[in-house]
């Protein structure tokens, strides 16, 4: 794996996942439209595959935000990061069919051209889910990896980390169109649900993170102290914090330490495993070799290294950073 472009690989499990995505959508759609017809048996269609493929893009939402979070709070939810790119598109494409049927009941019916209506007839909160929608755009049209390996790692975060202000736009847009003409609760109900949720979430992982992050104690001279070699699990890492995280790993008998974030998208690699002797990065599989932590060939990408040592069975990794892809030798665990 390498953040140099690659065609992307279909596998199993991708295939699984995008099924799931597609079925678990239309089920929804299916759900909302049989409900709503239930309580509002002379609503249109058009209202209500609006209405149905807005608040699936919403939820889609919510769940793609959720997602970062549940990944540092339990490793379990790893896979769903593995595939967060295809909801991602998937989303921005149910919220485009949704913008569309907008645009069509509500502009498209007079002399002027819909989009001209659409910015200039002063439904501001239409306004605010076409600059949302221009987002969520821009970051499926640049989620594969040969946009990242174009615009670079610090880039392409920065973009799709755009995706929170998006959020902001749809929920501004959803409190002054829907919400303000909606006599039924349940929309304010489910969008202030949802709001407390993503926002306790993101807390609750960022506190978890911050503890971990209080500065290991540096022993003398830039060493700091990783904790017995025993206690850390054969192919797995410790992480220790001196500014930077550190991930110290232990492995066939020695121990070598890298910069805990992933080249590709910042992934934490002290979580990741030594498979066929290269660290993994639990995030999408790009693998360093741990006494240089530089991908195998052909890939080219480096993370820095951190010098090591074992005493009296006490693992201690220095605290200033090698330049990435330095050699280092290993310690004997
Ligand atoms: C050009 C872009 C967009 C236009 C013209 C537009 C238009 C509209 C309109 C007219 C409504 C009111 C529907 C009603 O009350 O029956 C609405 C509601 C809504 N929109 Fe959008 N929208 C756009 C983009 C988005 C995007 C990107 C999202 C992202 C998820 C979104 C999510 C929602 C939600 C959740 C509702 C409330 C649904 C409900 O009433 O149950 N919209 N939108
Ligand atoms: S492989 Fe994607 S963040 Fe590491």
């Amino acid at each position: 794996m390498s953040v140099s472009y690659s065609a992307i690989g279909w596998n199993r499990a991708k295939k699984a996942y995008d099924k799931v995505i597609v079925t678990g959508l239309l089920v929804y759609l299916a759900f909302f439209i049989g409900v709503s017809l239930l309580a509002h048996p002379d609503a249109t269609i058009e209202t209500l595959l609006i209405r149905a493929l807005a608040t699936a893009a919403f939820l889609m939402l919510h769940v793609i935000l959720s997602i970062g979070p549940l990944c540092r709070l339990n490793p379990s939810f790893l896979p769903l990061l593995y595939n967060r790119r295809h909801l991602g598109v998937t989303m921005f494409l149910t919220a485009l069919a949704h913008a569309v049927f907008a645009i069509v009941q509500f502009h498209a019916q007079g002399n002027e051209n819909p989009l001209v209506s659409l910015l200039t007839t002063g439904t501001g909160f239409q306004t605010l889910g076409a600059a949302a929608l221009v987002i969520f755009f821009l970051m499926a049209a640049t989620s594969h990896d040969f946009w990242l390996a174009n615009l670079g790692p610090r880039v392409w975060k920065t973009l799709h980390m755009g995706v929170y202000f998006a959020y902001a736009l749809i929920v501004m847009h959803v409190a002054l169109g829907a919400l303000h003409s909606e006599a039924h609760p349940v929309l304010a109900i489910a969008t202030g649900a949802g709001m407390a949720w993503l926002f306790t979430l993101h807390v609750v992982a960022a506190l978890r993170e911050r503890a971990g992050d209080r500065d290991d104690e540096l022993i003398d001279d830039g060493w700091i102290d990783a904790g017995p070699v025993v206690d850390i699990s054969e192919g797995r890492a410790r992480i220790v914090s001196a500014g930077e995280r550190i991930a110290v790993f232990r492995y066939d008998g020695k121990i070598s330490a890298v910069s805990n974030v992933c080249r590709h998208q910042y992934g934490p690699l002290g979580e990741g495993r030594v498979i066929d002797g290269c660290i993994t990065c639990p995030w999408h599989g790009y693998q360093y070799l741990p006494g240089n932590g530089r991908s195998p060939a052909p890939f080219t990408e480096k993370v820095a290294t951190y010098d090591v040592r074992v005493v009296g069975g006490r693992a201690y990794v220095h605290s200033k950073a090698n330049a990435p892809g330095t050699p280092v030798k290993p310690a004997h665990a």
